[in-house]
């Protein structure tokens, strides 16, 4: 009740906020979004209805599904003006550079004389950053490869539609392959939400001092970018390449143990789980079966497994409980889907839309909910008087 938490390194600290969205056990390696654990609803659900799981507390009945992914598809399109944002870009920046300004700046199209007090108005705001932030997403992409954009189709479902969004070749016939929708639908639902994050906190504190839902949710891109953070996903990949094959691993782990490097093993270690990270064991399950119905047979994976397995049993990593995070193999997925790996964040991007507008929705909607003012140990200079500039 206190909230307060001890961290190994002796700092106390008091809870950021008290929420009944998702909760995590670190030691046990649980993870839950509203009670519900994450290996059943990865098994049996799809991210549409976890969405709406996270925003509403409960699953959906099939009239309320169908509701919620009608207004989703009633907002996927975005202004022609965004057009415009995009012709602005350098055509080599980084994805995540641009869908943190686009989303941004869709408190400049959808936020005037929006009255946040009203629970309906507060829930458009959050549907309309789960539908379009695929299509802001796509896109980039395309711009990023200089294609022509493409228009979110509303007679696909939700993932699909975003893959066609992204991936649709404009000389040739459209092809949908349902293995890499289902593939994609369960890393976005394995993403969608995880307590008190840097991004998520990030979107609370700023959703705190009562800007608009925009501007949060921009800020929880800006976030999540990190390599530390969201910006994982793409860091293990070039660290893959980089170790290049299996029998290079060995000093890839002792180089991570060397403090004086400066070099991690991404996708390894987390703030909470000092055990396995639940969605890591998911998606390494996952990892062989899309590769095996696609065909893809990835070097890239051999060598995860090899620096997995040395990592595992190394008593440097065994000691701090550093275990393979939701990163450590999502980009291999990513990557056998045909994404490229400017892109993986984005796609963790997308998935938390989900996670993030559900956090801000039930923080407006909380009487007691006040503004965040962290709090820090002073380390500075004790009181002291000024020299005049002639006597320093
Ligand atoms: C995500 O918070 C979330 O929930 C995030 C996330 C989500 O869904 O939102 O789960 C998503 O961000 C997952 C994390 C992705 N990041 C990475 O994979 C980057 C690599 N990992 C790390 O940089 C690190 O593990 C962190 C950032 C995740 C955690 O960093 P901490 O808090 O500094 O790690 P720690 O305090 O637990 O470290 C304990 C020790 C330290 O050594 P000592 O000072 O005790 O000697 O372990 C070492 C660290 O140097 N260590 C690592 C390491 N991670 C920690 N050593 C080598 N390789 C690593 N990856």
């Amino acid at each position: 009740e206190t909230g307060c938490f001890t961290y190994d390194n002796g700092f106390t600290a008091t809870a950021a906020c008290r929420s009944a969205i998702t909760y995590i056990d670190g030691d046990a390696g649980v993870l839950m979004y509203r009670g519900y654990p994450i290996e059943q609803l990865a098994k049996q659900s799809n991210f549409v209805e976890v969405a709406y799981l996270l925003m509403h507390g409960e699953l959906p009945k099939q009239d309320e599904l169908a509701k919620f992914e009608g207004d989703i598809t009633h907002h996927t399109m975005l202004h022609e003006a965004f057009k415009n944002f995009l012709d602005g870009f350098r055509h080599d920046a980084h994805p995540m550079a641009m869908l943190m300004g686009m989303v941004g700046s869709m408190a400049s199209f959808y936020h005037n004389n929006l009255d946040y007090e009203d629970p309906a108005e507060r829930r458009l705001a959050a549907i309309r950053l789960i539908a379009k932030v695929p299509t802001i997403a796509a896109a980039c992409y395309r711009y990023s490869i200089g294609w022509p954009l493409r228009y979110p189709r509303n007679n696909l479902e939700y993932v699909t539609r975003f893959l066609h969004m992204m991936k649709e070749v404009p000389s040739e016939p459209l092809e949908l392959n349902p293995v890499a929708a289902k593939a994609l639908d369960l890393l976005f639902i394995l993403h969608a939400d995880h307590e008190q994050n840097a991004s998520t906190s990030t979107v609370r504190l700023v959703g705190s001092t009562g800007a608009n839902p925009y501007a949060c949710v921009a800020a929880g891109v800006a976030a999540l970018w990190g390599p530390a953070h969201g910006g994982a996903n793409e860091a293990v990949l070039k660290m893959l390449g980089e170790i290049g094959r299996p029998e290079n691993v060995q000093s890839a782990v002792d180089k991570a143990k060397d403090k004086e490097s400066g070099f991690r093993l991404m996708g390894f270690g987390h703030r909470v789980y000092k055990n396995f990270d639940p969605r890591a064991k998911i998606i390494r399950e996952m990892t062989y079966k899309v590769l095996d119905e696609l065909g893809v047979n990835d070097p890239l994976l051999d060598v995860a497994i090899k620096l997995e397995e040395a990592a595992l049993k190394d008593e440097y990593f065994i000691q701090r409980k550093l275990y393979p995070n939701v990163d450590f193999y999502s980009g291999i997925i990513y990557k056998a889907l045909g994404i490229p790996t400017e892109m993986f964040t984005v796609m963790f991007a997308i998935a938390r839309t989900a996670g993030w507008v559900s956090h801000w929705l039930e923080q407006q909607a909380d009487p007691e909910n006040k503004i965040g003012r962290p709090r820090q140990v002073y380390t500075g200079a004790t009181e002291r008087d000024y020299v005049a500039i002639g006597k320093r």
